[in-house]
């Protein structure tokens, strides 16, 4: 385990006055990293458990230039429990939220004992100190991959789970761990499954910034308008949608940094744990994306539509009325917004935050 030296955190937390902090972890990747600005923001005093495994170092730099260089960041793994109780004693921490997980589909089918053993590990060990440590609320990253192929749409969160792949398999587990614990003890969870998260923070400092080949489509399409990648291939045109193509519902990752601060917050009456899909209930096809994004660049995105890929559904949107009704929380950002920041970023770190 190491301490960032960044902010002389560590030895400034123990030595100072230890004000109520929220846990990030994997805040230093995609979605964490906006959600850590979106709590630094509205004042909260945020730490940072990140073991770099998908994320650069200078992305802490950018971070901290967003966070007015108070952001506290310790490296270290959320499944080590002598790592966890050491941020938690020094840091006062009395809520969660838990991003750190291995996340492509792909690479869990050909290592599913990786991701239980990682995505599961982490989950229960932040758990069980959460609750030794009397934190009140634990936020966790899910994902709408969680519910297979929908048999009715749009998707609503009381919709049975049906995970194709180990990936989302360890997300169903973890929201069961979650609940479970919630309902036995004081701690109140909130799972929040994402649909597509796309854009950048409209600064372009943070980004979607992988480490290694992207597969998902936005970042792809980006790098196509980039000139770094010949063309876009659409995997089927075939399905059964108003052009033939797949569709998805993106949401501004911002947007869903703003729904982590909601989740923070809200009173969650009777129920011990409660989940909410986050998306934006818009439909947009991969043709609509092709056609925006040479919009919001300038550029044209060349394509060929060739087959299917495996473990892909045709469709996929969000009923995101109970986000709205209980969170008091509504997507506000649409698709030129999306693609303008996501752009931005790219153009702006052509080879990725350095
Ligand atoms: C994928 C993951 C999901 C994860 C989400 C994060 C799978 C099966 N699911 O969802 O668990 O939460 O990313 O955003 O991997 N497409 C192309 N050409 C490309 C890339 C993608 O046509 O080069 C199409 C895909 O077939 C898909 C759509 O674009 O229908 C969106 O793809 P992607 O961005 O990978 O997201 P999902 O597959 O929805």
């Amino acid at each position: 385990m190491v301490w960032c030296t960044e902010s002389a955190c560590f030895d400034q937390a123990l030595s100072g006055e230890t004000p109520v902090t929220t846990l990030i972890t994997g805040g230093i990747g995609y979605v964490g990293s906006h959600t850590v600005v979106s709590l630094h923001e509205s004042g909260r005093r945020v730490v940072v458990l990140d073991d770099f495994s998908n994320a650069r170092r200078s992305a802490i730099g950018a971070l901290q230039s967003l966070t007015d260089q108070n952001l506290e960041v310790v490296k270290g793994d959320a499944a080590d429990r002598e790592t966890v109780e050491a941020v938690f004693d020094a840091y006062g921490v009395d809520s969660v939220i838990h991003f750190a997980a291995h996340k492509s589909v792909a690479e869990s089918m050909s290592q599913p004992l990786r991701y239980f053993t990682n995505n599961l590990l982490s989950t229960l060990t932040l758990a069980s100190v959460s609750v030794e440590c009397n934190v009140s609320r634990f936020v966790f990253s899910s994902s709408a991959t969680v519910y297979g192929t929908p048999s009715v749409l749009p998707i609503t969160e009381d919709m049975p789970l049906d995970p194709q792949s180990p990936y989302g398999a360890t997300k169903s587990m973890c929201e069961r761990i979650l609940s479970d614990t919630a309902s036995a003890t004081d701690m109140r969870t909130v799972m929040l499954r994402y649909f597509n998260p796309v854009g950048a923070h409209p600064s372009a400092r943070i980004g979607e910034d992988p480490l290694g080949v992207p597969q998902n489509l936005v970042p792809i399409v980006m790098q196509v308008a980039s000139g770094r990648l010949p063309k876009l291939p659409i995997y089927g045109g075939d399905y059964d949608t108003r052009d033939g193509t797949t569709v998805r519902d993106y949401i501004h990752v911002m947007d869903l940094a703003e729904g982590h601060l909601a989740a923070l917050d809200t009173d969650l009456g009777q129920h011990s744990s409660r989940v909410y899909n986050l998306g934006t209930g818009v439909e947009t096809t991969v043709l609509e994306i092709v056609a925006a994004a040479s919009e919001a660049t300038q550029r044209e995105i060349p394509y060929e539509i060739v087959g299917r890929r495996i473990g892909d559904i045709g469709a996929s949107w969000a009923d995101c009325g109970r986000a709205a009704a209980e969170l008091g929380w509504r997507a506000h950002r649409g698709l030129s917004e999306m693609l303008a920041d996501h752009w931005n970023f790219v153009r702006q770190h052509p080879h990725g935050l350095s």
